[in-house]
């Protein structure tokens, strides 16, 4: 069996905390099931104050994955060295994103995130934040530039979504993509979509 892809979720206290609901729970699935990924969970410390507001309940109750220390620095992926593949940050406060494009690495998050970018390896930013202002957009100008992909909580329509989970799907399954994990998650743009859709080609993001 090929070797597990070790992945790292960061939660901040962005709006969105759903989204990373939806991800932690297909991704603790996958570790279950066909077990070909390990997942390290960290959090802000505003993470759990709009969990609790947007999802209900206790953040560190609701995940059934390792859930690391705000400051526990002696976490695997606190190092490039221990290997680990990809990091998401789902969602991400303008906050955060500040901090990652700066190199603060003040929060076990914040250092994960700096170490995916020093190390070359996937970091996927999911920001949430309406408007943007020019500092954000600089600061995520200057995270796409260190090589993050910058994958806005901006769900999209054509699938025809039935319901606010397959909405959120449409971002989680995107996140997927990035994080380079195949899944199921979202119909994918093709022919038959075309066809119902009356669009004749061209595809979507
Ligand atoms: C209910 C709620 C929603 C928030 N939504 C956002 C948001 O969408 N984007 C954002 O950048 N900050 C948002 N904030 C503010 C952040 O939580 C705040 O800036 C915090 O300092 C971010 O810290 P962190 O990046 O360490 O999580 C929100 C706060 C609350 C209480």
């Amino acid at each position: 069996m090929s070797r597990k892809k070790k992945i790292v979720v960061g939660i901040t206290g962005a709006s969105g905390a759903p989204y990373a609901r939806r991800l932690l729970s297909y991704l603790s699935a996958r570790v279950r099931g066909a077990g070909d990924v390990e997942v390290g969970v960290c959090l802000s410390a505003t993470a759990p104050e709009v969990w609790a507001l947007e999802c209900g309940g206790d953040l560190r109750e609701a995940i059934d994955l390792p859930v690391y220390g705000m400051r526990d620095y002696k976490a695997p992926f606190a190092s490039g060295s221990a290997g680990w593949d990809a990091m998401a940050i789902v969602p991400c406060s303008m906050g955060t994103c500040a901090r990652v494009a700066h190199g603060i690495s003040d929060t076990l998050l914040t250092r994960a995130a700096d170490v995916m970018i020093k190390e070359r390896r996937t970091l996927v930013v999911v920001p949430r934040e309406t408007p943007l202002s020019v500092i954000h957009l600089e600061n995520l100008t200057a995270l796409a530039r260190v090589g993050a992909t910058i994958l806005p909580a901006m769900p999209s329509f054509y699938g025809k979504p039935e319901g606010v989970d397959q909405l959120l799907d449409t971002v989680v399954g995107r996140v997927l993509d990035h994080l380079g994990l195949e899944h199921d998650l979202v119909k994918r743009w093709g022919p038959s979509e075309q066809e119902t859709s009356g669009v004749k080609k061209e595809g979507r993001s």
